[in-house]
């Protein structure tokens, strides 16, 4: 049986929710959330700011966000026996396999479940606001066989979690663009990730559990997967020189180049412009990466060669390069990410919870019919 409509791979060009939470226009670089630019979000506002607006559809008030970013910080701590859990991961293990899995941990904790209470919807986002970041940090110390660091209840959200990783305090300019990067990631309309999250959402499953499938999803390389993949492009390219022959040789394999292309936008992405600023900023402060000429030379050449194909740099291609001068290990860029999209997800969470109806879609089945059962004996 046929069901009528046209199957599109990859569901491309299907709207599969109606949203208020972000847009964009993929054909002149705009990116907006609640309908203000991401260019004025990530100069003017912060992260948690950021994070109320998206989930609350309003920029909060004075007391609103100071009230927000205590109980927050007030929920930063995880429970000792998700440590001990944790602990038991192996240290070889992707971190975005112990987030997975300390995500949705949190469910046998919390376990309360009360969907349509609104102080249910503030706890729930609080703790996975606060607490994600923790667990990301504990796990990188944990699989070197070091103890975690107790969150500093003097830093801020972003300060915080840099300090989480290294036990140092960060100076104010790490901190800041840290956030502009929290910023940037923290929402991007229907995705694969964000698809998952509702999927979930609409069965009315705890929100532990609905994190957990994105931060599943987003793992993958074709998504949030791929700025960890960026740099080890570039390490594996080494030096300019290489550039030109590297995207030769993806070209002859058919070979994706990572960090490039997009399914809406056709231009560069916006946030990949941002991005390379703080790249910029930082570099001017702490030295060059000796990787960020190699990433020029390439982004010249990926445009030479596809430009009028619409594929340029995505949010991904210069988010590895901030992260690396901010000590931070590639395995963790893609946690970082699940760090700052945990926002857009809930946003996305809460609005489905508003109108929900249980996703459903229908197939093409493309099998056999009326097929006989051969015995075990009698198979070849
Ligand atoms: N390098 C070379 N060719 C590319 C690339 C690329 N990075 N991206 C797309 N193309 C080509 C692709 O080969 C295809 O060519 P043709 O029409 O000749 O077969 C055409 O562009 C369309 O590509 P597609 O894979 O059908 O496009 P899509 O919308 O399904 O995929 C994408 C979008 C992001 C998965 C893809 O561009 C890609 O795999 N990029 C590399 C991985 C990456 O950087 N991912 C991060 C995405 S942005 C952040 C996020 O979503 O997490």
């Amino acid at each position: 049986m046929t069901t009528g409509c046209e199957f599109k791979p990859g569901l491309e060009g299907i709207p599969a929710a109606q949203s208020s939470i972000s847009f964009v226009d993929g054909k002149q670089g705009i990116l907006e959330y609640r309908g203000i630019r991401i260019e004025e979000l990530a100069k003017k506002s912060s992260f948690l700011e950021v994070a109320y607006l998206l989930i609350w559809n309003k920029l909060p008030t004075d007391s609103e966000l100071e009230q927000f970013k205590s109980d927050i910080l007030n929920h930063r701590r995880i429970k000792y026996r998700i440590r001990d859990m944790m602990k038991c991961f192996p240290e070889t293990g992707h971190p975005m396999d112990a987030l997975q899995t300390s995500a949705a941990a949190l469910g046998l904790f919390y376990s309360r479940r009360a969907l349509d209470k609104p102080d249910y919807i503030y706890d729930a986002v609080v703790r996975l606001l606060a607490k994600i970041p923790t667990m990301v940090a504990a796990f990188n110390l944990m699989r070197e066989g070091n103890d975690p660091v107790q969150p500093n209840d003097s830093l801020d959200y972003a300060a915080n979690f840099l300090y989480m990783m290294t036990e140092k305090r960060p100076h104010d300019y790490q901190s800041k663009i840290f956030d502009t990067c929290l910023t940037l990631h923290a929402e991007h309309t229907m995705n694969a990730s964000t698809f998952s999250a509702m999927v979930t959402a609409s069965t009315l499953t705890d929100p532990y559990a609905v994190m957990a499938s994105a931060v599943g999803t987003l793992a993958g390389p074709l998504h949030g997967g791929a700025n960890e993949e960026v740099l080890l492009m570039l390490e594996q390219i080494g030096s300019i020189d290489n550039v030109q022959s590297y995207v030769d040789e993806c070209v002859a394999n058919k070979q994706k180049i990572m960090g490039f292309g997009h399914r809406v936008y056709k231009v560069k992405d916006p946030r990949a412009v941002i991005l390379q600023g703080l790249a910029e900023q930082l570099f001017e402060l702490e030295g060059e990466d000796p990787y960020y000429k190699v990433a020029l030379e390439l982004e010249k050449v990926v445009e030479a060669k596809y430009g009028q194909k619409g594929i340029y740099a995505n949010v991904d291609f210069y988010s590895g390069l901030v992260y690396r001068k901010l000590g931070i290990p590639s395995d963790l860029f893609t946690p970082l990410f699940a760090i700052a999209r945990v926002a857009g997800w809930l946003a996305h969470w809460k609005e489905q919870l508003g109108v929900n109806r249980i996703f459903r879609p229908t197939q093409q089945y493309t099998g056999v019919h009326d097929q006989p059962y051969i015995p075990l004996e009698e198979r070849m």
